[in-house]
C-alpha cells in the first residue's frame, strides 16, 4: 500500500484485514501465524506464536488460556504488540495497541467450533505453569480425557479469545535495492494519521 495514495481516505485497520485475507487465500493456516508480544509487570517483553483467528471486527485476535503467562502479563498491562510475516506477497505488518478479551458467546461459539482434542487441551492443561513431569502429564492428561469420553463439552472459563485495538499499524512492503515501502498510521483522538518513512 502506498501512502501517497490519499491517505486520509484510507483504513487502515480495513487494509490489515485486505492483506491478511490475500494472505490468507495464498497460504492458508500458514498466514494466520503471528507474533505477539506482552510485557510483565517488571517491564520484560515476551514473545509467542498465536494464530489470529478473525471475528466481525476484523482486528487481530486469538484464543488463549487466559491464566498462562501471556494471560497474566495483560490482565496487569493491556498493552500489546504483534507482527506478521507474510514472504510471498513480501509484506509485514506491525500492530500495537491494547488488547480486551472478547465477549463469552463470541469465546463460546469459537470453543464450539473447535475439534474436540483441542477443546480437551483448552480444558486441561494449566498452559505456562509448571509441571512436575511431562510423563505423568501425558498419563493425568490420558485419563482425563478417557473420563470425558462422550460428554460434551463447554469452554472452561480461564480459556478464551482477545482482541487486539491498535493505535499503531505499519505496513511494510518490500522494494528493490533495499528500498522498501514503509507506510506508518497512528490514530489518536480517533483519528488515523499516516507517514511514510525511510526504509
Ligand atoms: C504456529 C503456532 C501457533 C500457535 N497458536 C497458539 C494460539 O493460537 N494460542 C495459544 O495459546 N498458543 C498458541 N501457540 C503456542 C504459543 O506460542 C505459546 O507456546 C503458548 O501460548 C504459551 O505462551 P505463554 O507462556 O507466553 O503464555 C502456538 C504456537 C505455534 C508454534
Amino acid at each position: 500500500m502506498s501512502p501517497n495514495q490519499s491517505p486520509e481516505l484510507q483504513d487502515p485497520e480495513l487494509q490489515f484485514a485486505e492483506w491478511f485475507d490475500e494472505a490468507f487465500a495464498h497460504s492458508g493456516e500458514d498466514a494466520s501465524r503471528c507474533f505477539i508480544a506482552t510485557v510483565s509487570e517488571a517491564g520484560q517483553p515476551s514473545v509467542r506464536v498465536v494464530f489470529h483467528r478473525p471475528g466481525t471486527s476484523r482486528r487481530l485476535r486469538f484464543f488463549t488460556n487466559y491464566q498462562s503467562r501471556k494471560g497474566t502479563e495483560l490482565s496487569h498491562n493491556p498493552r500489546a504488540a504483534a507482527t506478521f510475516h507474510w514472504p510471498h506477497f513480501q509484506r509485514q505488518v506491525r500492530l500495537e495497541g491494547t488488547c480486551h478479551v472478547v465477549s463469552a458467546s463470541d469465546s463460546d461459539a469459537y470453543f464450539a467450533a473447535r475439534a474436540r482434542d483441542s477443546q480437551l487441551a483448552a480444558l486441561l492443561s494449566p498452559q505456562s505453569r509448571r509441571i512436575d513431569s511431562i510423563q505423568a502429564f501425558r498419563e493425568r492428561h490420558q485419563q482425563q480425557m478417557q473420563a470425558a469420553a462422550g460428554a460434551p463439552l463447554a469452554r472452561p472459563p480461564h480459556w478464551g479469545g482477545y482482541e487486539l485495538v491498535p493505535h499503531f499499524i505499519e505496513f511494510w512492503v518490500a522494494g528493490h535495492g533495499r528500498m522498501h515501502e514503509r507506510a506508518q498510521w497512528t490514530r489518536a483522538g480517533g483519528v488515523w494519521q499516516c507517514e511514510n518513512i525511510a526504509p
